[in-house]
C-alpha cells in the first residue's frame, strides 16, 4: 500500500474486514477530532478502544460505518473503499450505536424504533416486528409501547442496542454501552457482545472507560490519545503495562492491580485478566504450598 497523504505507511492487511487510514478528521470548530488514525478490525474479534476523555475514540467510531469521513485519508469496509455511492450497504454491515442513547432514539414508540432499521432494509413489516421482538426480548424492554423519550437513560441505552441488533450487521461498533447501565444490564450486554462474536461470528468494536470489562472481555487492545493510536496488542501485554496506561490516564485493571500488589507477577508469565484466572492461580499456589 502506498503511504498517505503525510508519508506514513498504513497498511491494511488483507485480512482486515475495515481499515481506516485517516490522516485527518477535523470538525467544523477547527479542532483535529483524529489524526495518523491507522486501524483495522479483523474476523471474529472484539477490540476495545481505551483512553481518556476528548482521546477521539468517538471520532473513530464514527468513521466505521462511513457516518463521518477522513478530510485526508481512506476508509474501507470489507475491501471496498467507503464512499457515498455505498453508504447504505456499509451501513449494513456495519452497525453502530452511539455513545448519546438520545440521539438514536426518534420514532413515537420503542417497537417503531425498533422496527425502522429492518424496514428501512426492505423487510415486510411481519419480518422487522419478528426481528424487532427478537431484539427488544435478548436486551429485556417488554413495554415496547412507551415513549423512547420518557425512558430512563439505561432502558434508552438497551433500546438503542437493539435497534441495532435488529439490523443483523456483521460487524457491532458500541460506544461506551455499558457506562448508564445497572451492574445486571452491564453484565447482560457483556455477555450478549461475547456470544454475538462466539456464536455469530460478528466482529465487536467497542469504546470503554471501565478498563476491567476491557479485560474481561476485550482480544485485542487499542490506547487511544490525543486522536491516534498509541498502543494496541494482547490485554495481557496492553494491560499490564501500568507506564502506558498512566500516561493515557487510565489505570490497572484491578485483577492486574491485585496479581501486582501481592508480588505474584515476577514469578510467572501468566497475567490473569479476570476474577476467574486469579483466583486459579492463587489456589494453584496454596495448593503448592501444602503440598
Ligand atoms: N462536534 C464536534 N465539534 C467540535 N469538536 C468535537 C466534536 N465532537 C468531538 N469533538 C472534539 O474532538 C475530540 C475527540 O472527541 P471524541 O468525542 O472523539 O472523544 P472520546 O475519546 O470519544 O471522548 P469521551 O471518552 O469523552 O467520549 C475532542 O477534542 C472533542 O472536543
Ligand atoms: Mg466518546
Amino acid at each position: 500500500m502506498p503511504a498517505n497523504e503525510r508519508g506514513l505507511t498504513c497498511h491494511g492487511d488483507e485480512n482486515a474486514i475495515i481499515h481506516v487510514d485517516c490522516v485527518t478528521h477535523r470538525y467544523p470548530d477547527g479542532t483535529e477530532g483524529i489524526h495518523n488514525m491507522c486501524f483495522s478490525v479483523y474476523p471474529k474479534e472484539i477490540v476495545a478502544l481505551c483512553g481518556p476523555n476528548g482521546a477521539g475514540k468517538s471520532t473513530l467510531l464514527e468513521h466505521l460505518n462511513g457516518l463521518m469521513v477522513p478530510d485526508v485519508g481512506r476508509i474501507k469496509v470489507f475491501g471496498k473503499d467507503v464512499d457515498k455511492n455505498n453508504l447504505s450497504s456499509v451501513r449494513r454491515l456495519v452497525g453502530l450505536v452511539f455513545q448519546d442513547a438520545d440521539s438514536q432514539l426518534f420514532s413515537p414508540t420503542v417497537m417503531d424504533d425498533v422496527m425502522f432499521g429492518p424496514l428501512n432494509l426492505g423487510l415486510s413489516v411481519e419480518e422487522a416486528k419478528e426481528r424487532a421482538e427478537w431484539a427488544l426480548g435478548v436486551v429485556g424492554i417488554s413495554d415496547t409501547g412507551k415513549i423512547p423519550h420518557n425512558l430512563s437513560g439505561g432502558q434508552k441505552r438497551l433500546v438503542a442496542i437493539a435497534g441495532v441488533l435488529a439490523m443483523s450487521p456483521k460487524i457491532l461498533v458500541v460506544d461506551e454501552p455499558t457506562g448508564d447501565l445497572d451492574p445486571s444490564n452491564a453484565l447482560k450486554i457483556e455477555l450478549l457482545l461475547e456470544s454475538l462474536k462466539a456464536e455469530h461470528g460478528i466482529s465487536v468494536v467497542i469504546a470503554l472507560h471501565d478498563i476491567d470489562m476491557a479485560a474481561r472481555l476485550a482480544d485485542r487492545i487499542c490506547i487511544v490519545k490525543n486522536g491516534g493510536i498509541i498502543a494496541e496488542g494482547t490485554p495481557e501485554d496492553v494491560l499490564y503495562n501500568e507506564a502506558l496506561l498512566t500516561s493515557a490516564g487510565l489505570q490497572l485493571p484491578t485483577v492486574a492491580r491485585i496479581f501486582k500488589s501481592m508480588g505474584l507477577e515476577s514469578s510467572t508469565d501468566e497475567r490473569p485478566l479476570t476474577i476467574d484466572d486469579l483466583t486459579g492461580i492463587m489456589h494453584g499456589r496454596l495448593a503448592q504450598r501444602k503440598a
